[in-house]
Protein backbone atom coordinates (compact mmCIF):
# COMPACT_ATOMS: atom_id res chain seq x y z
CA UNK A 1 0.00 0.00 0.00
CA UNK A 2 1.55 3.61 -1.42
CA UNK A 3 1.49 6.20 1.48
CA UNK A 4 -0.87 8.11 -1.00
CA UNK A 5 -3.71 5.28 -1.22
CA UNK A 6 -3.18 4.85 3.14
CA UNK A 7 -4.11 9.09 3.07
CA UNK A 8 -6.97 8.58 0.51
CA UNK A 9 -8.68 5.44 3.07
CA UNK A 10 -8.20 8.18 5.61
CA UNK A 11 -9.63 10.75 3.69
CA UNK A 12 -12.89 7.98 2.44
CA UNK A 13 -13.58 7.41 5.70
CA UNK A 14 -13.23 10.31 7.23
CA UNK A 15 -16.36 11.39 4.51
CA UNK A 16 -17.82 8.12 5.15
CA UNK A 17 -18.26 9.19 8.70
CA UNK A 18 -18.98 12.74 7.77
CA UNK A 19 -21.59 12.35 5.03
CA UNK A 20 -24.20 10.78 7.52
CA UNK A 21 -23.98 14.04 9.91
CA UNK A 22 -24.24 16.18 7.18
CA UNK A 23 -26.96 14.04 6.07
CA UNK A 24 -28.89 14.59 8.56
CA UNK A 25 -28.03 18.16 9.38
CA UNK A 26 -29.50 19.06 6.02
CA UNK A 27 -32.88 17.65 7.17
CA UNK A 28 -33.49 18.96 10.93
CA UNK A 29 -36.68 19.09 11.07
CA UNK A 30 -38.35 22.54 12.96
CA UNK A 31 -41.74 22.61 13.13
CA UNK A 32 -43.63 25.86 13.61
CA UNK A 33 -47.24 24.68 14.68
CA UNK A 34 -50.01 27.70 13.10
CA UNK A 35 -53.30 27.85 15.35
CA UNK A 36 -56.34 29.59 13.15
CA UNK A 37 -59.26 31.14 15.19
CA UNK A 38 -56.94 32.88 17.61
CA UNK A 39 -56.10 36.60 18.20
CA UNK A 40 -52.35 36.60 17.27
CA UNK A 41 -50.24 39.10 19.88
CA UNK A 42 -46.95 41.15 19.15
CA UNK A 43 -43.91 41.02 21.22
CA UNK A 44 -45.33 44.07 23.88
CA UNK A 45 -48.27 41.97 24.18
CA UNK A 46 -51.09 43.91 22.35
CA UNK A 47 -53.41 42.18 19.27
CA UNK A 48 -51.69 42.20 16.05
CA UNK A 49 -54.01 44.62 13.78
CA UNK A 50 -53.20 44.06 10.56
CA UNK A 51 -56.30 42.86 8.26
CA UNK A 52 -56.85 42.93 4.24
CA UNK A 53 -53.12 43.18 4.16
CA UNK A 54 -50.14 40.94 2.44
CA UNK A 55 -46.77 39.60 2.95
CA UNK A 56 -43.40 40.64 1.73
CA UNK A 57 -40.35 39.08 2.13
CA UNK A 58 -37.04 40.43 2.67
CA UNK A 59 -34.27 37.62 3.62
CA UNK A 60 -35.96 35.32 6.04
CA UNK A 61 -37.88 37.77 7.69
CA UNK A 62 -42.05 38.49 6.76
CA UNK A 63 -43.25 41.58 6.89
CA UNK A 64 -47.30 41.64 7.21
CA UNK A 65 -48.84 44.94 6.00
CA UNK A 66 -52.26 45.46 6.96
CA UNK A 67 -55.63 47.78 8.61
CA UNK A 68 -55.25 48.58 12.38
CA UNK A 69 -58.63 48.09 13.16
CA UNK A 70 -58.28 48.83 16.92
CA UNK A 71 -60.86 51.75 16.37
CA UNK A 72 -63.02 49.71 13.49
CA UNK A 73 -63.09 52.86 11.39
CA UNK A 74 -60.47 55.02 9.41
CA UNK A 75 -57.64 52.33 9.92
CA UNK A 76 -54.28 53.30 10.19
CA UNK A 77 -51.88 51.28 7.97
CA UNK A 78 -49.38 48.73 10.68
CA UNK A 79 -46.46 47.23 9.44
CA UNK A 80 -45.08 43.78 11.90
CA UNK A 81 -42.55 41.89 11.11
CA UNK A 82 -41.72 37.78 12.28
CA UNK A 83 -39.67 34.62 10.78
CA UNK A 84 -42.20 32.53 12.25
CA UNK A 85 -45.65 33.48 11.90
CA UNK A 86 -45.55 33.27 16.00
CA UNK A 87 -43.42 36.01 17.01
CA UNK A 88 -44.74 39.29 15.64
CA UNK A 89 -42.58 42.59 15.93
CA UNK A 90 -44.65 45.48 15.66
CA UNK A 91 -42.81 47.76 13.08
CA UNK A 92 -45.19 50.63 13.64
CA UNK A 93 -47.79 52.38 11.85
CA UNK A 94 -46.40 53.34 8.41
CA UNK A 95 -49.41 54.86 7.05
CA UNK A 96 -50.74 57.19 9.64
CA UNK A 97 -54.59 59.14 9.60
CA UNK A 98 -53.94 62.41 9.01
CA UNK A 99 -50.18 62.40 9.17
CA UNK A 100 -49.31 60.69 6.13
CA UNK A 101 -52.37 62.48 4.21
CA UNK A 102 -54.02 65.35 5.17
CA UNK A 103 -57.38 64.11 3.53
CA UNK A 104 -56.71 60.32 5.69
CA UNK A 105 -58.81 60.00 8.24
CA UNK A 106 -60.67 63.38 6.81
CA UNK A 107 -62.40 62.35 3.90
CA UNK A 108 -60.85 59.96 2.74
CA UNK A 109 -60.23 55.88 3.95
CA UNK A 110 -57.67 53.15 3.43
CA UNK A 111 -58.51 49.42 3.14
CA UNK A 112 -56.85 46.31 1.93
CA UNK A 113 -53.03 48.16 1.79
CA UNK A 114 -50.44 45.84 -0.24
CA UNK A 115 -46.47 46.26 0.35
CA UNK A 116 -44.09 45.45 -2.57
CA UNK A 117 -40.53 45.62 -2.77
CA UNK A 118 -39.49 46.97 -6.27
CA UNK A 119 -35.37 45.98 -7.30
CA UNK A 120 -34.74 48.63 -9.74
CA UNK A 121 -36.35 51.82 -7.72
CA UNK A 122 -35.56 49.95 -4.25
CA UNK A 123 -38.34 51.69 -3.19
CA UNK A 124 -41.01 49.67 -0.78
CA UNK A 125 -44.47 50.46 -2.09
CA UNK A 126 -47.98 49.96 -1.69
CA UNK A 127 -51.14 50.17 -2.95
CA UNK A 128 -54.28 50.14 -1.37
CA UNK A 129 -57.70 51.39 -1.72
CA UNK A 130 -58.84 55.08 -1.07
CA UNK A 131 -62.35 55.67 -0.43
CA UNK A 132 -64.22 58.23 0.68
CA UNK A 133 -67.83 57.89 2.81
CA UNK A 134 -70.47 55.32 0.97
CA UNK A 135 -67.92 53.87 -0.70
CA UNK A 136 -68.48 56.82 -3.75
CA UNK A 137 -64.73 57.78 -4.60
CA UNK A 138 -63.63 54.17 -5.57
CA UNK A 139 -60.00 55.07 -5.69
CA UNK A 140 -56.77 53.52 -5.69
CA UNK A 141 -53.47 55.51 -3.78
CA UNK A 142 -50.10 54.54 -4.10
CA UNK A 143 -47.68 55.41 -1.20
CA UNK A 144 -43.60 54.94 -1.65
CA UNK A 145 -40.98 54.92 0.95
CA UNK A 146 -36.69 53.87 1.07
CA UNK A 147 -37.03 51.44 3.89
CA UNK A 148 -39.41 48.32 4.48
CA UNK A 149 -41.17 50.16 8.08
CA UNK A 150 -41.47 53.91 6.30
CA UNK A 151 -41.59 56.93 6.37
CA UNK A 152 -44.17 56.21 3.39
CA UNK A 153 -45.31 58.93 1.04
CA UNK A 154 -48.28 59.73 -0.87
CA UNK A 155 -47.34 59.95 -4.58
CA UNK A 156 -50.25 59.17 -6.17
CA UNK A 157 -54.51 58.80 -5.21
CA UNK A 158 -56.72 58.53 -8.53
CA UNK A 159 -58.62 56.23 -10.50
CA UNK A 160 -56.57 53.84 -12.05
CA UNK A 161 -56.69 54.68 -16.25
CA UNK A 162 -60.01 56.26 -15.06
CA UNK A 163 -61.53 52.81 -13.57
CA UNK A 164 -63.50 53.07 -10.55
CA UNK A 165 -62.30 51.14 -8.27
CA UNK A 166 -62.84 49.14 -4.62
CA UNK A 167 -61.28 46.17 -3.17
CA UNK A 168 -57.83 45.21 -3.82
CA UNK A 169 -54.60 43.66 -4.17
CA UNK A 170 -51.18 43.70 -6.11
CA UNK A 171 -49.55 40.46 -7.28
CA UNK A 172 -45.76 40.39 -8.58
CA UNK A 173 -44.81 37.89 -11.25
CA UNK A 174 -41.61 35.86 -11.11
CA UNK A 175 -40.32 38.14 -14.08
CA UNK A 176 -40.73 41.34 -11.38
CA UNK A 177 -43.80 42.48 -13.48
CA UNK A 178 -46.25 43.89 -10.67
CA UNK A 179 -50.04 44.30 -11.31
CA UNK A 180 -52.71 45.94 -9.38
CA UNK A 181 -56.25 44.08 -9.55
CA UNK A 182 -59.05 45.62 -8.03
CA UNK A 183 -63.48 44.98 -7.82
CA UNK A 184 -63.93 47.88 -10.56
CA UNK A 185 -67.43 49.24 -12.20
CA UNK A 186 -69.11 49.41 -8.78
CA UNK A 187 -68.78 46.18 -8.05
CA UNK A 188 -69.14 44.68 -11.69
CA UNK A 189 -65.63 43.32 -12.98
CA UNK A 190 -62.21 42.52 -12.02
CA UNK A 191 -59.47 45.18 -13.49
CA UNK A 192 -56.18 43.64 -13.93
CA UNK A 193 -53.78 47.02 -14.38
CA UNK A 194 -50.43 46.22 -15.82
CA UNK A 195 -48.39 48.62 -13.72
CA UNK A 196 -45.08 50.45 -14.87
CA UNK A 197 -41.60 49.35 -14.05
CA UNK A 198 -41.28 51.67 -10.88
CA UNK A 199 -44.77 49.97 -9.67
CA UNK A 200 -45.95 54.06 -9.13
CA UNK A 201 -48.46 53.55 -12.31
CA UNK A 202 -51.03 51.51 -14.04
CA UNK A 203 -50.02 51.36 -17.83
CA UNK A 204 -52.57 48.84 -18.98
CA UNK A 205 -56.10 47.34 -18.27
CA UNK A 206 -58.26 44.16 -18.62
CA UNK A 207 -60.92 42.95 -17.68
CA UNK A 208 -61.22 39.83 -16.15
CA UNK A 209 -64.43 38.10 -14.51
CA UNK A 210 -66.75 40.51 -16.80
CA UNK A 211 -70.00 40.89 -14.70
CA UNK A 212 -69.57 38.56 -12.56
CA UNK A 213 -69.21 40.99 -8.87
CA UNK A 214 -66.00 39.50 -7.25
CA UNK A 215 -63.92 40.96 -4.45
CA UNK A 216 -61.00 39.76 -2.27
CA UNK A 217 -58.98 39.01 -5.41
CA UNK A 218 -55.73 37.21 -4.66
CA UNK A 219 -53.29 35.58 -7.30
CA UNK A 220 -50.34 33.20 -6.97
CA UNK A 221 -48.32 31.55 -9.70
CA UNK A 222 -47.52 27.82 -9.67
CA UNK A 223 -45.13 26.31 -12.42
CA UNK A 224 -47.29 27.16 -15.55
CA UNK A 225 -50.58 28.60 -13.80
CA UNK A 226 -51.89 31.43 -12.34
CA UNK A 227 -54.60 31.05 -9.37
CA UNK A 228 -57.05 33.47 -8.17
CA UNK A 229 -59.01 33.24 -5.53
CA UNK A 230 -61.81 35.88 -5.28
CA UNK A 231 -65.02 35.89 -3.34
CA UNK A 232 -68.57 37.47 -4.12
CA UNK A 233 -69.36 41.07 -2.83
CA UNK A 234 -71.49 40.74 0.43
CA UNK A 235 -69.80 43.25 2.75
CA UNK A 236 -68.67 41.45 5.65
CA UNK A 237 -70.23 38.43 5.72
CA UNK A 238 -68.40 35.14 4.47
CA UNK A 239 -69.41 33.71 1.50
CA UNK A 240 -68.58 30.85 -1.17
CA UNK A 241 -65.00 31.93 -2.28
CA UNK A 242 -64.29 30.31 -6.20
CA UNK A 243 -61.13 30.36 -8.32
CA UNK A 244 -60.19 30.19 -11.37
CA UNK A 245 -56.94 29.48 -13.54
CA UNK A 246 -55.10 30.28 -16.57
CA UNK A 247 -51.79 29.93 -18.47
CA UNK A 248 -51.67 33.95 -19.47
CA UNK A 249 -52.60 36.27 -16.54
CA UNK A 250 -54.23 38.30 -19.09
CA UNK A 251 -56.29 36.15 -21.20
CA UNK A 252 -57.85 32.57 -20.92
CA UNK A 253 -58.92 32.38 -17.39
CA UNK A 254 -61.28 29.44 -16.85
CA UNK A 255 -64.50 29.97 -14.99
CA UNK A 256 -65.02 30.29 -11.94
CA UNK A 257 -65.15 26.38 -9.64
CA UNK A 258 -66.26 26.86 -6.09
CA UNK A 259 -63.00 26.38 -3.18
CA UNK A 260 -63.51 25.55 0.08
CA UNK A 261 -66.83 25.60 1.92
CA UNK A 262 -69.69 27.37 1.30
CA UNK A 263 -68.35 30.03 3.43
CA UNK A 264 -64.60 29.95 2.45
CA UNK A 265 -64.36 28.86 6.18
CA UNK A 266 -65.80 31.95 7.25
CA UNK A 267 -63.03 34.46 5.61
CA UNK A 268 -62.58 36.39 2.83
CA UNK A 269 -58.79 36.31 0.63
CA UNK A 270 -56.15 38.54 1.58
CA UNK A 271 -52.98 37.19 0.01
CA UNK A 272 -51.86 33.94 -1.10
CA UNK A 273 -48.33 33.27 0.23
CA UNK A 274 -45.51 31.36 -1.83
CA UNK A 275 -43.09 30.00 1.49
CA UNK A 276 -40.07 28.38 -0.80
CA UNK A 277 -37.51 26.01 1.63
CA UNK A 278 -34.98 23.54 0.70
CA UNK A 279 -37.25 20.90 0.49
CA UNK A 280 -39.98 22.26 -1.42
CA UNK A 281 -42.53 25.08 -1.22
CA UNK A 282 -45.81 25.82 0.60
CA UNK A 283 -48.55 27.78 -0.95
CA UNK A 284 -50.36 29.69 2.30
CA UNK A 285 -54.14 31.20 1.78
CA UNK A 286 -54.42 34.13 3.95
CA UNK A 287 -57.80 34.99 4.94
CA UNK A 288 -59.82 37.90 6.98
CA UNK A 289 -62.04 36.62 9.30
CA UNK A 290 -64.03 39.74 9.63
CA UNK A 291 -66.34 40.72 12.55
CA UNK A 292 -65.21 37.63 14.76
CA UNK A 293 -67.37 38.93 16.86
CA UNK A 294 -66.50 43.29 15.81
CA UNK A 295 -64.17 44.33 13.39
CA UNK A 296 -61.05 45.01 16.18
CA UNK A 297 -61.36 40.96 17.13
CA UNK A 298 -61.43 40.01 13.10
CA UNK A 299 -58.68 37.12 12.90
CA UNK A 300 -55.66 36.55 10.17
CA UNK A 301 -56.53 32.40 8.99
CA UNK A 302 -54.22 30.70 7.15
CA UNK A 303 -54.83 27.44 5.58
CA UNK A 304 -51.99 25.35 3.71
CA UNK A 305 -53.09 25.17 -0.09
CA UNK A 306 -53.34 21.23 -1.99
CA UNK A 307 -53.41 20.51 -5.29
CA UNK A 308 -55.55 16.72 -5.55
CA UNK A 309 -55.89 15.56 -9.40
CA UNK A 310 -54.00 18.66 -10.02
CA UNK A 311 -56.80 20.91 -8.78
CA UNK A 312 -56.05 23.49 -5.53
CA UNK A 313 -58.04 22.46 -2.85
CA UNK A 314 -58.38 24.37 0.39
CA UNK A 315 -59.53 22.69 3.53
CA UNK A 316 -59.85 23.70 7.47
CA UNK A 317 -57.89 23.20 9.79
CA UNK A 318 -57.84 24.53 13.66
CA UNK A 319 -54.22 24.44 13.54
CA UNK A 320 -51.43 22.67 11.11
CA UNK A 321 -47.57 23.04 11.31
CA UNK A 322 -45.24 24.00 8.93
CA UNK A 323 -41.23 23.64 8.61
CA UNK A 324 -40.05 26.87 6.98
CA UNK A 325 -36.26 26.08 6.18
CA UNK A 326 -37.49 22.95 4.22
CA UNK A 327 -40.44 24.31 2.93
CA UNK A 328 -42.74 21.37 3.65
CA UNK A 329 -45.94 21.26 5.92
CA UNK A 330 -47.93 18.90 7.96
CA UNK A 331 -51.03 18.09 9.46
CA UNK A 332 -50.68 18.19 13.14
CA UNK A 333 -49.50 15.20 14.60
CA UNK A 334 -49.18 13.64 11.00
CA UNK A 335 -46.13 11.27 10.35
C1 LIG B 1 -65.68 43.62 1.77
C2 LIG B 1 -64.33 44.07 1.39
O1 LIG B 1 -63.58 43.00 0.96
C3 LIG B 1 -63.66 44.75 2.56
O2 LIG B 1 -62.38 45.14 2.22
C4 LIG B 1 -64.53 45.89 2.94
O3 LIG B 1 -64.57 46.81 1.89
C5 LIG B 1 -65.94 45.43 3.24
N1 LIG B 1 -66.47 44.70 2.13
C6 LIG B 1 -66.84 46.58 3.59
O4 LIG B 1 -68.16 46.15 3.68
Amino acid sequence: MTQLSFMGRIFMLAMLTLIPTVGMWAQQEKWTTIKNGIEWTDTEGYVVQAHGGNFLQVGKRWYLIGEDRARSWNPDVNLYSTEDFVTWKFEGKIIQNRVTHEQLGVSRMIERPKLMYNAQTRKFVVWCHWEARNYSASEAAVFESDSVAGPYKCVWTGRPLGTKSRDCNVFVDNDGKAYFISTTDENTNLGLFELSDDYREPVSKTVLCEGQRREAPAIVHIGDTYYMISSACTGWAPNQAKIATSHNIKTGWSELENIGDNIAFDTQASSILTIKGTEGTVYVYVGDRWMDPDLPQSKIIMLPITFEDGKMQLRYYDSWQIDFNRGVFRLKDEK
